[in-house]
Order: C-alpha cells, then structure tokens, then sequence
C-alpha cells in the first residue's frame, strides 16, 4: 500500500511483470495508433514521453521519429524497456531516470528541445497538474506538439489501492483550462478506448480513456 504521490517503489515491483496484462498492451497500442493518427510523427522530430514505463507506446512511436527520450521515475521499468532497446537494436530511444517535476537541471538542459511530447496513463500519477503542464510546455519547441493519454474523470474505483496517491481520471474542461494556460492552443480531445475491467469494488465497469492534442504556441 502507498500513500506517497509517484512512489517508484510501486512500479519498481511491478516493472518485469508488467507487459503480461493484456489490457496494458492493447490500451498502448490503441495509445500510440490514436497519436500517430493525430500528430503525424515524422523523421525529423526528437520525441519524449514521460512515464514511458517499459516502452509499450515508445517502442510503436521510435519507428518514426528521430529520438526518443524515454523518461520514468522508476529505474525498473526503464530496466526492462532497456533490454527491449537492446534486443530490438533501437539505437533511437534514450532512457532517463527522472521527474521532471523535481528536476530543475533536467528542465534547464532541454529547454524549447522537443518536437513532440506523449504519455499514456501516466499524468494522474503527477500531484500538481497544472504545474507539471507547465514545465513540460517549456521543453517544447516552438509549434511543438503535445498528445496526453489518460482517463476521463472516474468514480475512484480504477486503482485497486485505496490509498495511492492519484487524480481520479481528468475533467476535460478544466484540463483544457490548464493547457491554455500553459502557453497551449489548438486543445482537441477524442475517446480513444475504453477500458473494461473488475474494479475495486469487485465490479465490471468501462473507463474511457481520452488522447489530448495541442500545439506550443510559435512566441
Ligand atoms: C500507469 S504506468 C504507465 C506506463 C506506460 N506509459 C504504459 O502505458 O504502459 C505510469 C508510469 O509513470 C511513471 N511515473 C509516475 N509518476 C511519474 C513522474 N512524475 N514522472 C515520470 N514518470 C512517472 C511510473 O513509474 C510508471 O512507469
């Protein structure tokens, strides 16, 4: 049980076993399909996605970027998306053990750096939202693009520890609200899946899951 907002250790546990759901592995295919339906990746772009996990989005979306750099808070996870980059020889995709919301250094190095930002599940994890909007707003480059997986507001039934830290899916109003303020425009939501699974409760019930694109404004 965790009761810290992105405690490492939890994912850390989980990392060797975690592409084994298949509920996972279907949802970051349907995540990277829907971002590369929405943004048009292209061999020019230097990519990041935070909270990459073991690379189940990043390994669709390295293909056709330039770069990628995969960051996470848990060294496991990017231990186990290493040997996949390793395997696959995808000499593209650089790992960082980071949050960028406690790493002053890492938001100074690549400031205005990248092209195309992407997550999938991973921004409720993140405490202040708005905030963290911000920062990643300012590692893109002028006209650079962001697209933002992640569950529409739920009833506190998707995670099965009560006690993890987490938001409860987005509002898409006041997440639109909060990119806009972030020096972001273009703002567009769509469903991309749905997830079904037996919830907290011990319920059968559908989270749908949105994909939100927007652009940096060019000054
Ligand atoms: C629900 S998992 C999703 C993993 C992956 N995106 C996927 O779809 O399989 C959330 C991931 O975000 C990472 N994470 C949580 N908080 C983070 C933060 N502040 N910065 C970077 N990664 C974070 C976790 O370690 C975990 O790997």
């Amino acid at each position: 049980m965790s009761e810290m907002w992105n405690s490492p250790d939890k994912f850390n546990r989980e990392a060797l076993l975690w592409d084994e759901n298949p509920r996972r592995r279907s949802l970051a295919l349907a995540v990277a399909k829907a971002i590369i339906a929405s943004v048009n990746p292209a061999k020019t772009m230097r990519a990041m996605e935070f909270g990459c996990g073991t690379g189940l989005v990043t390994l669709e979306i390295a293909q056709l970027v330039r770069s990628v750099s995969a960051i996470d808070t848990s060294s496991e996870m990017l231990a186990v998306l290493s040997q996949k980059i390793q395997s696959s020889q995808r000499a593209n995709i650089e790992t960082t053990c980071v949050d960028l919301s406690q790493s002053p250094d890492f938001m100074t190095q690549h400031a205005k750096r990248f092209d195309l930002i992407y997550s999938s599940m991973t921004l409720h994890h993140v405490d202040d939202t708005a905030g963290f909007l911000n920062k990643i707003s300012n590692l893109l480059s002028p006209g650079g693009l962001i697209a933002l997986a992640d569950l529409d507001h739920e009833d506190g039934s998707f995670h099965d520890d009560p006690l993890e830290k987490v938001h409860h899916g987005f509002d898409r109003t006041v997440l639109a609200i909060q990119l806009k303020a972030a020096g972001l425009e273009n703002i567009l939501f769509e469903t991309i899946y749905t997830l079904e699974k037996v919830n907290s409760s011990g319920v059968s019930a559908s989270y749908p899951v949105f994909l939100v694109t927007a652009t940096r404004a060019m000054s």
